[in-house]
């Protein structure tokens, strides 16, 4: 790779914040467009650099609106519902759901997580829809009813307590997520091993405090797929590598 592309590419991924893989298969398109022109006799490379660096912005803008814009990031009101789950509450404190939390269909659902974290509806068409049970409105759920214990809220959670144990299995806990905080000490990521020595830890605390708590095949799946989200969406899909400051 020639000095001039290595800067470019360095500046480039500094100044749009883009992933290695993103930035090296940018830069080389780039390069295919800009590397013709510049041996144009007289072309004005200069103008088209600019517009080249306004249009990078505004996409750039567009892609991270979740910091600004109708998708800024706001707190819920007191009459705004949330629910235990910490991926639902984070696309209505960003507007890709009601933010008031109420009155949500499925397809609602759907939409807002593939917009808000590009999550296909095969993965969360199933909780969705059992969702709907929490609740009396036939085709819409309340964000706060989804703490029905043992519908889709179940026992040892992340980062909520066990109904049994605390009496609140909606609010996050800081005491149970410190399991998950702790995890993988020295290391700036969670991966699958330190999140699955995580599940055991849970589990043990649970087993240990909670004589009524519920642990069939049904909880332990979801809280795999729950597991799996932290690694996916706040990380690599393909590797399960989780950044902790995304976390
Ligand atoms: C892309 C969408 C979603 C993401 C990223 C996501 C992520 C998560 C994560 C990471 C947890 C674990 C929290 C913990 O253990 O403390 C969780 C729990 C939960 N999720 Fe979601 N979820 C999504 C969609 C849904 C949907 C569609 C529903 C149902 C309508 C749902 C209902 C729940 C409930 C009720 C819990 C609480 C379970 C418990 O800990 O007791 N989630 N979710």
């Amino acid at each position: 790779m020639g000095t001039k592309f290595t800067q470019v590419f360095i500046r480039t991924a500094g100044l749009y914040q883009l992933d290695v893989p993103t930035c090296l298969s940018f830069c080389y398109k780039i390069r295919l467009v800009f590397v013709p022109l510049s041996k144009v006799q007289g072309f004005p490379m200069n103008s088209l650099k600019i517009t080249f660096k306004l249009i990078v912005a505004a996409a750039v803008a567009n892609a991270f609106q979740g910091t600004s814009g109708s998708h800024q990031w706001v707190a819920p009101t007191a009459s705004d519902l949330r629910s235990p789950c910490p991926g639902l509450n984070t696309l209505a404190n960003h507007g890709y759901l009601p933010r008031n939390g109420r009155n949500i269909s499925v397809p609602m659902l759907l939409d807002a997580a593939l917009e808000g974290f590009n999550v296909g509806a095969d993965a969360i068409i199933q909780a969705a829809k059992v969702g709907l049970l929490s609740g009396d409105a036939p085709t819409t759920l309340d964000l706060n009813a989804l703490a029905l214990h043992n519908l889709v809220e179940h026992d040892v959670s992340l980062s909520r307590g066990d109904l049994f144990v605390t009496g609140d299995n909606l609010h996050f806990n800081e005491t149970i997520f410190s399991t998950l905080a702790n995890s993988n000490p020295g290391k700036d990521y969670y991966d699958t091993t330190s999140m699955a020595g995580v599940m055991d830890a849970r589990l043990a605390i649970s087993l240990a405090t909670n004589p009524q708590i519920t642990n069939t095949p049904k909880e332990i799946n979801v809280r795999i797929r729950e597991s799996s989200f932290v690694l996916s969406v706040m990380g690599n899909l393909t590797s399960g590598v989780a950044p902790k400051e995304f976390v």
